[in-house]
């Protein structure tokens, strides 16, 4: 979604912003804006569109100061026009900057208009700047009037603000949306993602849902709405600053896409022994709660909702645990039962998606065995929160589109659910060695499927002109089919759905004709067969079939289809092997499309409102 940046320091700070908000772009990139103090005035320049126009901006018209937040965004309230763009000020008493939605805006605007506030903006934010304004008022302390205007406020916000009272300051709050402070010496900064500020410190604070805070060149004072003191520790952000940095790609999906490989040895680094799991690496907790595990629920979104539909089948199959997996927006506001001694599981490579976030709340809450987070943030909300913490090591992801968080997830669940296996008396050792093995023969499996890239780019030419596109799988790979048409339609912008193949005469195949490219992932398994039928089914409609088998199945080529042979598809990876192409496919189709790849449109990496 939105991200936030600011500093406050003795040099200029304007680059820090700028830089910090180019960090942030991929979370929300529909226009931008920065507001700095220079004496007793706000300055302000805000642009439509991508961070580069808003460096544009200020080329033509600079600024320089000690004190200042940004704003990249991503538009809930209002289009995204110049005006709706944050920061948002009330007259020259402040400016503020908030992620979020706050839900009583309409109320509190009513209110503030009738008191003679005047609005230049349909934005929620706008409506905290008058706030804040109007607590002014009442009290001469700038914290007190922040601290009362937030007690106002209902709904989730990160929020930031300036003000020539308080000329060195950053005021903070937060409730549901992530906000740390980045600590140096003689300058601090904030921002609403560690990954904004890696370039000048890798020390955080995390701030907690409740607290405010008031940041200064010396350092952080955090407080609660009552004003009492708060202490909290900063750590350290373990990532390399990976960022900025493209290599000699064209995106930064395609990177992501070949950096694949050593992500997964990465996640196994720490999780595989010389014959078997190792569990430690879930916490000092786990090998007493993993033989008490009677059923799990896994609750999560997009993506990483594709990688808990793969884990329902590895879990159930290799340890015999029943497994449910839910989307969290569905899941929050249902009333879940969990039946005794239920696991709760959260996958999300952010750990700040609303949705998995307000799921992980509710079961804390309602009876579950413990809670685990599959995750690729260590200091994400998610993972602070959960009992237990399964992490990923993909590094940084920037495109929105998501691939190495992805596989790596799998990888992790593929383990996971081995772990549970063998705590269940369901593994023997010798299945278990074998499954250690093919885990770790699994980058190099991974590297030699990535140089069927020129193969795939090939493939892409089919899609050019197409307006649908449908993909089928079975079993493990349905899952594996959602995902491909999730990549496919999120960046080529092409309408693409996914059935288990099983389902496609129950309605689809009305769809079918050689307007219809029907992608198929395959694997040697027991439901090949029932597989083959299926095709035939779209063969005999004049359907244009696209098939990602593996090595050894034999299927006709000819016209109408095309078949391209998948090495490392005959284990129980290959869900994971099997996404590669269905990757590249999508990269290379947006490509010939020309959209833009690393931002679609509409999109944002990490929802952080609902
Ligand atoms: C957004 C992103 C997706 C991601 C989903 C869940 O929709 O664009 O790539 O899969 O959020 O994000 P999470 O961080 O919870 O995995």
């Amino acid at each position: 979604m939105c991200g936030i940046v600011g500093a406050t320091s003795a040099r200029n700070i304007t680059p820090i912003l700028l830089e910090g908000l180019r960090r942030l772009e991929y979370r929300g990139y529909d226009s931008a804006g920065v507001a700095v103090l220079e004496g007793e005035a706000i300055e302000v320049r805000r642009a439509v569109g991508k961070v580069q126009a808003l460096a544009d901006a200020l080329e033509a018209d600079p600024l320089e100061s000690h004190t200042g937040i940004a704003h990249t965004r991503w538009a809930t309230h209002g289009k995204p026009t110049e005006a709706n763009a944050h920061p948002h000020r009330s007259g020259h008493r402040l400016a503020v900057v908030h992620n979020g939605i706050i839900e009583n805006y309409e109320a509190l605007r009513r209110e503030l208009k009738s008191a003679g506030f005047q609005f230049a903006s349909e934005t929620d934010t706008e409506v905290i700047a008058h706030l804040i304004a109007r607590e002014m008022d009442q009290h001469d302390d700038f914290a007190k009037a922040f601290s009362h205007a937030v007690g106002h406020l209902e709904g989730a916000y990160a929020l930031a603000a300036v003000t020539p009272s308080d000329p060195e300051a950053l005021y903070l709050a937060r409730m549901g949306s992530p906000l740390v402070i980045g600590i140096s010496t003689e300058e601090n900064y904030i921002a609403s993602d560690p990954l904004a500020l890696l370039q000048v410190t890798d020390r955080f604070i995390h701030l907690e849902n409740g607290d405010l805070a008031r940041v200064d060149r010396q350092g952080a004072h955090l407080f609660d709405l009552k004003g009492k003191e708060l202490q909290r520790e900063p750590e350290r952000f373990a990532h390399e600053d990976q960022v900025a940095n493209k290599g000699d790609y064209r995106h930064f999906m395609l990177k992501e896409i070949h950096e694949q490989p050593e992500a997964v040895a990465n996640t196994l680094a720490d999780k595989l022994g010389s014959h078997g799991v190792l569990t430690e690496s879930l916490g000092p907790e786990a090998n007493a709660i993993l033989p008490k595990i009677e059923n799990i629920h896994i609750i999560a979104c997009g993506t990483s909702y594709h990688a808990g539909l793969v884990a329902r089948y590895w879990i159930e199959s290799i340890s015999g645990i029943p497994v449910n997996v839910e989307v969290a927006s569905e899941y929050r506001y249902r009333e879940p039962v969990a039946p005794p001694n239920t696991l709760f599981i959260g996958i999300s490579q952010s750990g700040e998606t609303a949705d998995t976030l307000a799921a992980l709340r509710f079961a804390k809450e309602n009876g579950y065995l413990q809670t685990l987070a599959l995750c690729n943030m260590p200091g994400s909300t998610l993972v602070r929160e959960s009992g237990l913490r399964l992490l990923t090591q993909a590094g940084i992801e920037i495109g929105v589109a998501s691939t190495k968080a992805f596989t790596t997830q799998l990888t992790a669940l593929y383990w996971l659910a081995l772990a549970l296996g063998r705590a269940r008396g369901r593994l023997d050792k010798a299945d278990e060695e074998k499954a250690v093995a093919t885990l770790r023969a699994l980058p190099r499996h991974m590297e030699v499927v990535l140089e069927l890239e020129d193969e795939v780019k090939h493939i892409a030419e089919e899609f050019v002109d197409k307006q649908h596109a449908l993909f089928l799988g079975r079993g493990t790979h349905y899952p594996i089919a959602l995902e491909g048409a999730l990549k496919l339609k999120e960046i080529s912008y092409i309408h693409a759905e996914a059935y288990p193949a099983g389902e496609l005469k129950h309605g689809p195949l009305a769809l079918v004709d050689e307007d219809m490219p029907v992608v198929t992932v395959a694997p040697d398994d027991h439901l090949l067969g029932k597989l083959r039928s299926n095709l035939e089914e779209v063969r005999a409609r004049g359907g244009q079939l696209i098939n990602f088998i593996a090595e050894n199945v034999d299927m006709q080529a000819g016209e109408g289809v095309i078949n391209l042979k998948i090495p490392g598809m005959n284990d129980g990876t290959s869900p994971i092997i099997a996404t590669l192409p269905l990757q590249l496919l999508a990269y290379h189709v947006a490509l010939l499309k020309g959209t833009d790849v690393d931002k679609p449109r509409n999109l944002a990496k990490s929802v952080t409102v609902e």
